[in-house]
């Protein structure tokens, strides 16, 4: 065989990791007389390589994540009440190995929702199932939903190893079927020890106006802060912030 039928051939294996790399791979070895072990070595090492890289893509975009959000962006020095090495305890996912949840309660702008997204981020590069939602759309959604796609719905909220509600209770009160739900995903996930981590601008003695229902609220809340990092953020809006200086540096201001 010819190199283009060995790559073809590696396609065909579904071994388009070493495929992509062989020319390489080929002028390396004859470059460097290295023995056929090695060579070997690295073109499986590169098929390796691919298949992590995809999986971990893969999982990235069932997390239902919309950016890659990192704390190694994030300006400690712009809050700094906020609770830094709880946040980075959080980041380390032990949490999830305990079943614990975390909920992440304070003033807007102030980061919840980033921190929330790199803990994800972070659990999907672990290999873990994320789902993540953005929780007032989502719950909607589900109540407009047909009866069949209620059921997946609920599935993939249930199942994966950790559940980022985020934002819950920005668009005040959810509906009476978005209450439930909340209700019956709490429920089933503290059953089986999955860990939940919510957002929200909304301190949760309020949470019982917000579902319309003050007994569901202790439901949901005794389940979630059973095993519970609670953080605690205040502070001035980050969004302010960027909105102050685009302000500033516009043309029209000087
Ligand atoms: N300290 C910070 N350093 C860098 N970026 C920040 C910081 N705080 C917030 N941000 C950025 O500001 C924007 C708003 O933050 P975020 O959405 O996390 O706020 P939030 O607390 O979830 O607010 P809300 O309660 O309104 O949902 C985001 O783009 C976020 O990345
Ligand atoms: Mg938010």
């Amino acid at each position: 065989m010819n190199l283009q039928e060995i790559e073809r051939a590696l396609r065909e294996l579904r071994l388009s990791g070493i495929a992509d790399t062989l020319s390489t791979r080929v002028m390396q070895a004859q470059a460097s007389q290295e023995p056929f072990l090695e060579t070997l070595g690295a073109m499986l090492q590169d098929e390796l390589d691919r298949r992590r890289s995809r999986l971990v893509e893969r999982r990235f975009k069932r997390s239902g994540l919309d950016e890659r959000v990192t704390l190694a962006d994030f300006d400690w020095r712009f809050n700094p009440k906020l609770p830094r090495s709880a946040c980075f305890e959080l980041h380390t996912l032990k949490f999830m190995g305990e079943g614990a949840n975390a909920l992440i309660i304070g003033k807007p702008g102030t980061g919840k929702s980033h921190l929330a997204k790199a803990v994800a981020l972070q659990a999907t590069l672990q290999g873990f199932d994320v789902a993540y939602l953005e929780a007032d759309t989502e719950l909607a959604r589900y109540t407009l939903a047909a009866p069949g796609e209620r059921a997946a719905m609920l599935k993939q909220w249930i199942e994966p190893d950790l559940l980022v509600l985020d934002d819950l209770f920005l668009a005040r009160r959810i509906g009476e079927h978005a209450a439930e739900v909340l209700q019956a995903v709490v429920h089933q996930r503290y059953k089986l020890r999955l860990s939940v981590v919510i957002t929200s601008n909304r301190v949760v003695q309020d949470w019982g106006k917000y579902l319309g229902d003050a007994t569901m609220a202790t439901t949901i809340l005794d389940r979630l802060m059973h095993r519970c990092q609670m953080l605690e953020f205040e502070g001035r809006s980050y969004r302010l912030k960027e909105a102050v200086n685009r302000i500033a540096i516009s043309p029209e201001s000087s």
